[in-house]
């Protein structure tokens, strides 16, 4: 496939981390001519940039670059200057050398203040009709900063060219929600508050923010991951069915969840929510300073590395069920995973203890399903016993961050969300950001490796 991806910030963290090692596994990007192009203010050339390109396509390959993978490194092209620059950007548009028909992408790999300048920069380019804009998160830094966002993007492309990629919704255990609630007749009837009790969403980590903390420090818990990321999993959780997997489709339905949840007033803040920054302390037999003690953290900024939030979504379906939302950094296992908790049973007829809440858990990384049942005794018919049914759901390839640039070459949005989402997402979490820094709740502390505040 012929494509031109123009990467704003290629010698950034997230190029480094996310888009290179994820493009080296597309093979109809890599197989095909796509055309890449890096774009910074660094001291670089062609060369240079291609050793980048080298060296993390190589990280992700197991240090074997096949020769497809090394055409792709070989037509890589540098473009020194500033991404604000309409100049800079039509350089390196022009670079890409594709037709009018073929995709064109600009992936504002940058950080988050610099997507209003480049989008009124883009403003100012002649760009081919049918180029897409991928914009990374966090998308704005309030619900005044999205809708200014939005407003800027929607004067420049249709909404179908904007790309607000969220990978969250490329990990193949979030996809797989969909197949398993709206291609399987069991599980559907029970999905509502009738059956089902409380739902969490919790993304844990191991990593600590060390070595991100200049941009982890302006960000925290809660606007990194949980406008996003949690907030984009609770719209799988709790859509409706849709008609069909069309992207309006997907998105109306998602929009309606987002729509539906509560807006935390102070006093729910206080009741449903806590935070936390992590103490120096071990994780997996490493040692990890506390995080104010990281370079460019600046500790009066209240920045919480914990965030739990249990919102409420008023619909008749989830009406009266918490969804807890909780996610950390430099805890004590990699905990990633939706759990659906369901109610008891109506009465309980057997001998001993009552039976456990069945609860369906689906794992991301490694992607796994599990559901526990009770079942008779082995030794005693009468009393129960658990037992789990556990299946691998699948071994992803390519990553998350693949699965994304091969949908957005595509024009697929469906791994993206749209502009009524990020909207609705800081309609939800701006309440909360602005009590915590109010004082509404306290600003506890865990240590490193602990499972969080106490
Ligand atoms: C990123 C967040 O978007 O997602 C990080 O900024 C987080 O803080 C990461 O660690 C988790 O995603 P993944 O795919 O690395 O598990």
């Amino acid at each position: 496939m012929t494509a031109g991806l123009v990467v704003l910030g290629a010698t950034g963290d997230l190029t480094a981390r996310y888009v290179l090692p994820g493009l080296a596994r597309v093979e109809p990007l890599v197989d095909g001519g796509l055309r890449l192009v890096g774009v910074a203010n660094d001291d670089l050339d062609d060369d240079g940039f291609r050793a980048l390109v080298r060296e993390k396509v190589a990280g992700h390959a197991d240090g074997r670059v096949d020769p497809a993978v090394g055409a792709l490194v070989d037509r890589a092209v540098w473009v020194h200057g500033d991404v604000t620059d309409p100049a800079t950007l039509s350089a390196a548009i022009a670079a890409c050398e594709v037709s009018d028909a073929d995709p064109l992408v600009v992936y504002l790999a940058l950080p988050h203040v610099l997507f209003l300048p480049v989008v009124h920069a883009l403003a100012e380019v002649d760009l081919p009709s049918g180029v897409r804009v991928v914009v990374e998160k966090p998308f704005g830094e309030d619900l005044a900063g999205a809708v200014e966002l939005n407003a800027a993007l929607a004067r420049l492309l249709p909404e179908d060219q904007i790309f607000r990629v969220d990978h969250f919704l490329a990990k193949q255990t979030v996809l797989n929600l969909l197949g398993l609630r709206f291609a399987n007749r069991i599980l559907e009837p029970l999905w509502t508050s009738t059956d089902v009790a409380s739902v969490d969403i919790v993304f844990d980590e191991t990593v600590d923010a060390q070595s991100r903390a200049s941009y982890y420090d302006r960000s925290g818990a809660l606007r990194d991951m949980v406008q996003n990321h949690l907030l984009q999993l609770l719209t799988y959780v709790a859509m409706e069915p849709p008609t069909s997997m069309a992207p309006a489709d997907l998105a109306s339905r998602k929009a309606d969840v987002l729509k539906a949840v509560r807006t935390p007033d102070r006093e729910s803040v206080a009741r449903w929510t806590r935070r936390g920054r992590y103490t120096a302390g071990e994780v997996d037999g490493r040692a990890v300073d506390g995080y104010t003690d990281a370079p460019g953290v600046d500790a009066d900024r209240g920045i919480e590395t914990y965030a739990e939030v249990t919102l409420h979504v008023d619909t008749w379906r989830w009406s009266g069920v918490p969804f807890r939302l909780r996610t950390g950094k430099a805890l004590s296992a990699d905990r990633r995973e939706i759990v659906v908790r369901f109610r008891d049973v109506p009465l309980h007829v057997f001998d001993g203890p009552a039976p456990v809440r069945n609860e369906l858990r689906l794992q991301l990384d490694p992607d796994r399903m599990s559901l526990d049942l009770n079942v008779n005794g082995i030794d005693d018919p009468f009393k129960l016993e658990t037992v789990t049914l556990d299946t691998e759901l699948a071994r992803q390839d390519p990553t998350p961050y693949g699965q994304l640039l091969l949908a957005v070459i595509d024009g697929d949005t469906r791994l993206s969300a749209r502009a009524t989402e990020a909207e609705e997402g800081w309609r939800i979490v701006e309440p909360i950001l602005a009590a915590w820094a109010d004082g509404a709740v306290p600003l506890e502390e865990y240590p490193a490796g602990s499972d969080g505040p106490s």
